[in-house]
């Protein structure tokens, strides 16, 4: 497994790569590695010849304030794992190479960025710029016939996908099934801020989606969410959103339109903010009499 540290490095790999004509598949992350990581790289293990993983952690996602000095890392277990998982090239710029002096541009996706984490209420506008900014850098840098995300940032891959295909570029965007703990929290790296009873109460933001899913058919998709908001509330956690919207738009569901809708939750848990979500199929939805 190399190493590269610097954007002129990974173009002379890539040029390298061309000439054997590899399919190359790049898995962007910030580091931290878990299971849901690394569910991402034996995707693109099976499906490319040279897998590709970048680690960085991205300064432009961060509002000042939030958790950017104190984010987990840990390089050496990140590269043991990412070896172990067959990846070829790490990719691990630093910040003065990703954003040197001068640096002026911002890619911005509008709409889909200013709902759910992005609306406007004291939540992270910014951060979606931050994301897409690196994504494309990355995209360029890279240049993977494909690239692989999780569905556990639901809209973040939203939005990513959008941007591939409003700026042209050419590597399909994969998302694959959330990867969660036993108790069906979802894996995170942000996990690791968890105290131990935080840690438990937090397996409610499971237990709330499933319980809107389960609840939905009989009762309409109103009813579902403010069963779900129970479910947390009854556990000690205030949502930040608890919201039913379409997963291509981001556009707020109606009840029984029969397409598949996205319920995705925001909490913060003893001060810990963690994301989840669940994809309601459309047969999942039929009403039982
Ligand atoms: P990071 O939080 O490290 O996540 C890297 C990738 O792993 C993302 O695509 C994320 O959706 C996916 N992922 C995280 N937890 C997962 C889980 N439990 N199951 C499946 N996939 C999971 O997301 C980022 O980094 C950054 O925003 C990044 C895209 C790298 C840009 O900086």
């Amino acid at each position: 497994m190399k190493v590269l540290r610097l954007p002129r490095e990974i173009h002379e790999a890539r040029d390298s790569l061309r000439k054997t004509s590899d399919v190359v598949g790049l898995v962007p992350t910030m580091g931290y590695l878990h299971e849901g990581h690394v569910s991402l790289l034996e995707a693109a293990r099976q499906r490319c010849d040279t897998v590709v993983m970048s680690l960085f952690v991205n300064p432009a996602q961060f509002r000042p304030g939030e958790d950017l000095d104190g984010y987990p890392r840990d390089e050496k277990r990140d590269f043991a794992i990412a070896e172990e998982a067959g990846v070829d090239i790490v990719y691990a710029p630093s910040a003065e190479e990703v954003y040197p002096a001068g640096f002026a541009t911002t890619v911005e996706v509008k709409g889909l960025t200013e709902v759910l984490c992005g609306s406007r209420d004291g939540r992270r506008p910014e951060h979606f710029a931050g994301v897409t900014t690196i994504v494309a850098k990355l995209l360029n840098a890279v240049d993977p016939d494909f690239a692989f995300f999780g569905q556990k940032d639901a809209q973040q891959a939203t939005v990513i996908g959008r941007m591939a295909e409003d700026l042209d570029f050419r590597t399909r965007i994969v998302i694959l099934p959330t990867v969660r703990e036993r108790d069906g929290l979802a894996m995170s790296s942000r996990n690791a801020y968890l105290s131990a009873p935080a840690r438990e109460k937090a397996s409610a933001i499971w237990s709330a989606l499933l319980e809107t899913e389960n609840a939905y058919p009989e009762r309409g998709l109103d009813e579902a969410l403010r069963a779900g908001v129970r479910r947390l509330e009854a556990a000690g956690i205030e949502p930040e959103y608890f919201e039913a919207r379409y997963p291509g738009t981001l556009d707020p569901a109606e009840d029984e339109t029969g397409e598949a809708i996205l319920v995705a939750v925001a909490a913060k848990v003893d001060g810990t903010r963690l994301i989840d979500n669940i994809l309601i199929e459309p047969d999942k939805q039929v009403r039982r009499k």
